[in-house]
């Protein structure tokens, strides 16, 4: 097969949702109904990584399920589908921002009974500012839940865009009978119970109307006139409407009945995109130059968007994951790491199968691989068999707390130095180093990143280590279109000068009014809150 044809083949996408809202069970069932998986029950460790620490903890302690289980790749009706976990913790949100980086398409999970919830809006927020098109899956129809014409009105209202339902509800809860497909014109008939496969259900037209009637009674007339009144008001269904991230298919079902779950599956195959081209830098005479890879471009590129440390704490081996762009990679071949023009000698090179993983044989555009390494790669990294490019858009955001780090055992300073810069280049957490000196200072989007690298570089690097309180509240990174403008802002504010991991150059602040300060003082600075890896 061609790489244009294999890349044709390829879905690509990411799960979003509020905790709780049933994202591991509808994730669960569509690996069940791809046959990735067996028996349900198999994802159910991924679970923890929500809510408190101590959850955290202990799956970090069985680190193998929460890498082997953070992405996931399928094949289903000839086509490959990779579905990416993003992490359900708020705290967790840059890590979340950069997988979504990785996807072409997403798929949001709500409660019938919550609606959007705050988490999901967060990530639709992400997905709205990278055009990423999102197919809607409202779940727990058999509870009581609200009016679904409601529901339709409040993602509209939160996704701002046009929602066009595809199946639609008969009753909820303890009526719930069903399910419409508009476009089949027939309705699938709820059966609780989740060892249901698709073929399990018992499909009725809608042209047998009577027979209908009789069996769900008013329940079935009161849905199709809600159905009639949601048709009416919605948009009608545009595929490249959808594509352009300007329309969402709704559907609702059922995860834990895997209920609604095949259509779902379905509508990723038949209305997800393919990946797409992507932009990079090309250096052309040392000069930047941009250039739209494409998925079936001959060589191989591919974008480091997720680091993670290793099964073994003995072994500092890490699992670079990487989004391939273009090209085909295969064993064997020989890679470099442009940021340092290094050679890639990877310990091993896998895939991410449900609950296992396996050694790649070959991957195109949209496949996500893990590279173990030794070191040597970042986030961000781009990873290609020959040019010089450098994929750009992968974010960092500016901390909003900061920890200073103090070391209760002098003599691992060494050991605490590698293992923040390991965890740095992670993106586990921000480091700064000042440049006057002093403590190493940690920044963060949420407090339990500070949790989780004290509990790491404890483990990992046996650094017992105290984190205390400082005045920064925050940082900009700071350019300046010459030189010399540089130098004076940094003698002007010699104590308030930082390198994070990447050695940009930061401005610590104390308050919002700090930077506007700053500004004024110096407007030929550039003050960036988020910083895209170049
Ligand atoms: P999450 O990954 O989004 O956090 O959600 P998860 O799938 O873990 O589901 C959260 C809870 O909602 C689970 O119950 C799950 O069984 C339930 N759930 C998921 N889909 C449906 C559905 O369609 N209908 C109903 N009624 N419940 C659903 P739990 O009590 O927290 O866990 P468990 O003991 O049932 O596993």
């Amino acid at each position: 097969m061609s790489y244009a044809s294999e890349t044709r083949r390829r879905r690509t996408f990411a799960i979003i949702s509020h905790p709780d809202a049933g994202k591991t069970t509808l994730t669960e069932k569509l690996l069940l109904f791809s046959g990735a998986i067996q028996i349900a029950g198999a994802v159910k460790g991924r679970k923890a990584s929500r809510h408190a620490t101590s959850d955290w903890m202990e799956i970090e302690k069985q680190r193998g399920i929460s890498v082997a289980s953070s992405v996931m790749q399928m094949s289903y009706r000839d086509h490959v589908i990779n579905l990416l976990d993003t992490p359900g913790h708020k705290d967790f949100s840059e890590d979340t921002y950069r997988v979504l980086t990785a996807v072409d398409s997403a798929l949001m999970v709500i409660d019938a009974a919550n609606g959007v919830e705050t988490q999901t809006r967060r990530l639709i927020e992400v997905c709205r500012q990278r055009d990423t098109p999102i197919i809607t899956f409202v779940n727990k129809m058999d509870r009581e839940v609200r009016d679904p014409l409601d529901i339709l009105d409040e993602v509209e209202r939160e996704l701002g865009m046009p929602c066009c339902p595809m199946t639609w509800p008969v009753g909820q809860g303890r009526q719930f009978g069903g399910i419409i497909d508009l476009r089949t014109q027939s309705m699938t008939v709820f059966q609780p119970g989740s060892d249901k496969r698709p073929e399990d259900f018992e499909v009725i037209p809608l042209a047998e109307a009577d027979k209908l009637r009789a069996r769900f009674g008013q329940t079935f007339d009161d849905a199709l006139e809600s159905m009639e009144l949601a048709v009416g008001a919605s948009a009608e269904w545009s595929h490249e409407q959808f594509l352009a991230a300007k329309l969402t298919p709704v559907f609702f079902g059922s995860g834990v009945n895997n209920f609604g779950v095949k259509e779902v599956l379905d509508a990723v195959v038949d209305m997800s995109p393919p990946p797409g081209p992507r932009k990079s830098t090309l250096l052309v005479n040392k000069q930047p130059v941009e250039k739209i890879v494409h998925p079936e471009d001959e060589g191989f590129a591919g974008v480091v968007f997720k680091v993670q440390a290793n099964m073994d704490a003995n072994h500092r081996d890490r699992i670079a994951f990487v989004r391939v762009a273009s090209g085909k990679y295969t064993p064997g071949m020989k890679m470099r790491v442009q940021r340092t023009g290094k050679e890639l000698r990877p310990t091993s090179v896998v895939t991410f199968m449900s609950q296992r993983r396996e050694a790649v044989e070959e991957a195109y555009a949209g496949d996500i691989i893990g590279f173990t390494t030794h070191g040597g790669v970042q986030l961000g990294d781009t990873i290609t068999d020959g040019p010089a490019l450098q994929f750009t858009g992968l974010p960092f955001f500016a901390p909003e707390m900061f920890m200073t780090v103090v070391l209760k055992n002098p003599l691992r300073t060494k050991q605490l130095h590698e293992g923040l810069m390991q965890l740095g280049e992670e993106g586990a957490i921000q480091v700064f180093k000042p440049e006057a000196g002093g403590n190493m200072l940690l920044g963060a989007v949420g407090q339990l990143q500070f949790e989780v690298v004290q509990h790491r570089l404890n483990t990992e690097y046996n650094c017992d280590i105290r984190l205390e309180g400082c005045q920064y509240t925050g940082a900009r990174w700071i350019t300046a279109d010459t030189a010399a403008q540089l130098r004076e802002f940094e003698n002007a504010y010699p104590m308030r000068m930082a390198r994070d991991a990447a050695d940009t150059l930061a401005y610590l602040c104390t308050s919002p009014y700090d930077v506007r300060l700053a500004q004024e003082r110096f407007p030929k600075i550039h003050f960036h809150p988020l910083r895209e890896h170049a």
